[in-house]
């Protein structure tokens, strides 16, 4: 069975006040947490180890970027491997995971597929997975172009990898459309384009593979249309932005699995 997720991408919100006040909160509402869902929140870098070790919750924790290169004259960079060394624990290792390709850095930072690449074989180097996002604008959709361009999306940042590898990423479909605006895709929508990114998957490698992946929803979920969005068979959580900085709506979406 593939693991259900609910992750918060915090983007660039919050100080380390409000951080201290949210992993407190977090903690208080941490025992109505279903136990097979797994919760990661991504806080601006400077945060990760506040996240990392302040809850007595197992939260899991990653990072929002990383840089595509393993290490030199990259000023302002981080690469996967210093974030991989910010949590040593074996056992109960709770930094494990890095965005790769948010449409807002694709967007605002022009970052490539090929790019996105690199960035997800740094971060499987050093045993970090990437949550690899994609999805399309809103003209790609209204020219019925989103198959294409996710398609294109997952071939070039992902399908370099062998099976053992991929096995590590979990993907994240974000329609550019749903972000921030309010406007969800429909379950239909989502579920359709889950479905496919599945079966690319399976004609990739194979169907066990494309079975154990996870894939995640974002774009305007919350907890009123999470539970529509989670019944969907190829949805397996979601990426949260807006609802994930309160905990209270936070923790609502991690009990939206039926
Ligand atoms: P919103 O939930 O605010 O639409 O953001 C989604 C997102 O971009 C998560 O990465």
């Amino acid at each position: 069975m593939r693991k259900k997720i609910v992750a918060g991408n915090w983007k660039m919100n919050m100080h380390d006040i409000d951080v201290i006040q949210y992993l407190k909160e977090l903690d208080e509402l941490s025992s109505t947490i279903p136990t097979d869902v797994e919760v990661v929140v991504f806080p601006p870098a400077i945060y990760l180890d506040m996240v990392t070790n302040l809850t007595d919750y197992e939260l899991k924790s990653g990072a929002q970027d990383c840089s595509a290169n393993e290490n030199g004259a990259y000023t302002g960079e981080i690469s996967a491997s210093m974030l991989a060394s910010m949590d040593n624990e074996e056992e109960t290792k709770r930094l494990t995971y890095c965005l790769v390709g948010h449409s807002e850095r694709r967007q605002y930072h022009n970052e490539m597929n090929e790019l996105l690449a690199s960035k997800v074989n740094q971060l499987l180097a050093s045993k970090l997975m990437p949550v690899y996002c994609c999805g399309e604008s809103k003209e790609e959709r209204e020219s019925n172009n989103q198959e294409k361009v996710v398609k294109s999306q997952i071939t070039k940042g992902l399908f370099h990898l062998p099976k053992e590898k991929f096995s590590n990423v979990v993907i994240a479909y974000e329609p550019v459309w749903a972000i921030g605006t309010g406007l969800t895709a429909t379950s239909e929508q989502a579920q359709e384009m889950h479905a496919y990114i599945r079966s690319l998957i399976e004609e990739q490698y194979d169907v066990e593979t494309a079975n154990s992946t996870s894939i995640l929803y974002g774009g305007s979920c919350k907890p009123s249309n999470a539970k529509e969005l989670f019944a969907q068979p190829d949805i397996d959580g979601g990426l949260i932005g807006g609802a994930s900085l309160k905990p209270d709506s936070f923790i609502e979406i991690t009990k939206a699995f039926n």
